[in-house]
């Protein structure tokens, strides 16, 4: 077992082991509420019937052959629409849009064509864990770029600036982002875009959460800034915003001289996504109404969630500006590893540890407020403020 370990990258053997199958298995004998990963409703039905109706129209016509490695052809044409009319890009369906089976996947494919060994990465930190896992196992270095609570977790040029040497080679980002979920403004994005120019790097940027946000905020597609689309590749998922995470359907937007390669290595990394999951996502794109009635349920979700964390004393809050996840400090009660183990064992609810997004994300515990059904949400939700109220009371924090 170790001569075969020996033989393993380290950046695949450093990778925390996880046990999932225990996992899942504790959670369910237990009875936790799964707060913990990013999938909206789970458990509960959430297809919308045009889109479980296409998919078995698919299925019924013998949609059992592959589609090309890029994807379906009239869902990279119905994506073109959508990215024009909600992002503002302008993308050739033929040679700048390619299917993926799932972000996580499209991730790697973006990132990969560019990341050398000793290519250091600047990463928004907090930020989703696998921007991170990912340019370590590419051999890459990752370089947090730190996020500040006081600065409403929008970065600030400067700690680009310090940060940026002559091996940097890409902005790695989400936006909005996971987990803060931080809508990075135009002015931010703007100066972003003059630094990127200026240093000639190379951004991936992830709106996977895109079609989430609250109040009226401007959501700015970074590849649509002047001087971004010959140096941005964009991934994008129906996974978060539709809430089709089984569907495994994503995609990748860039200009064609950087798409030239992500076409070209599609067959050997991606294969082809599941022919009848895009005969799904085609439906879905089509009539999307559905969104808004999730948003709906997200929004009043996101105001329950913090006012009662905001009531706990030594917890606090921003709210959501995006996204279904919460983010929440609790580092006057604890670490979150403490802290999240105290939530499974007395309120029932699994969160994940913020130390998972990066070591700017310690001190904080994220929560997908969209995983339960209505009555359970507001029983968890009480059942988090005994635990934190009580166990603040013990520390004498009041
Ligand atoms: C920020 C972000 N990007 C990408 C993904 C991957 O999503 P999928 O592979 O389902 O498209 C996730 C999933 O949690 C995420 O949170």
């Amino acid at each position: 077992m170790s001569t075969i370990r020996n033989k393993i990258d380290p950046a695949f053997n450093d990778l925390p082991d996880v046990d999932y199958a225990s996992y899942v298995r504790a959670t369910q004998k237990e009875g936790v509420a799964p707060m913990s990963w990013a999938d909206a409703f789970y458990p509960d039905p959430c297809l919308p019937s045009h889109v479980s109706d296409a998919v078995k129209e698919a299925l019924d016509a013998g949609g059992n052959h592959y589609t090309m490695p890029i994807g379906d052809q009239e869902l990279r044409q119905e994506i073109a629409k959508k990215l024009l009319s909600y992002n503002g890009i302008e993308a050739n369906p033929d040679t700048e849009i390619i299917i993926t089976p799932g972000s996580d996947t499209g991730l790697y494919h973006a990132i990969r064509p560019f990341i050398v060994a000793g290519d250091e990465v600047l990463i928004p930190d907090p930020s989703y864990s696998n921007n991170f896992a990912n340019i370590k196992i590419m051999g890459g270095i990752p370089v947090s770029v730190p996020l500040k609570e006081a600065n409403n977790f929008q970065f600030d040029i400067a700690d680009m600036e310090s940060r940026v040497t002559e091996k940097t080679k890409m902005v790695l980002m989400t936006n909005p982002n996971n987990p803060t979920t931080t809508v990075f403004s135009r002015q931010k994005l703007e100066q972003l875009a003059e630094f990127v120019i200026k240093h000639d790097l190379v951004v991936v940027i992830d709106q996977v959460f895109e079609s989430s946000i609250f109040d009226d905020r401007e959501f700015v597609s970074m590849a649509a800034l002047p001087g971004m689309w010959e140096r941005c590749v964009t991934v994008f998922s129906t996974s978060k915003s539709m809430s089709l995470c089984g569907f495994r359907v994503a995609y990748n937007v860039a200009c064609a001289e950087i798409m030239r390669v992500m076409h070209a290595s599609a067959v050997y990394i991606l294969g082809a996504t599941n022919t009848f999951a895009q005969a799904g996502a085609l439906a879905a794109l089509r009539n999307d109404d559905f969104v808004e009635d999730y948003n709906r349920i997200f929004d009043l979700r996101r105001k329950a969630a913090y006012d009662t964390f905001n009531a706990i004393p030594g917890v606090h809050c921003l709210m959501p500006e995006a996204t279904f996840l919460i983010w929440v400090n609790i580092s006057e009660l604890g670490t979150s590893g403490e802290i999240a183990k105290l939530l499974r064992e007395h309120a029932k609810v699994a969160a994940t540890t913020g130390s998972n997004y990066g070591k700017y994300g310690e001190g904080s515990l994220r929560f997908n407020i969209a995983q339960l059904d209505e009555t359970k949400f507001e029983e968890v939700l009480e059942q988090i403020s005994v635990t934190l109220t009580g166990y603040a009371r013990e520390k004498g924090i009041l």
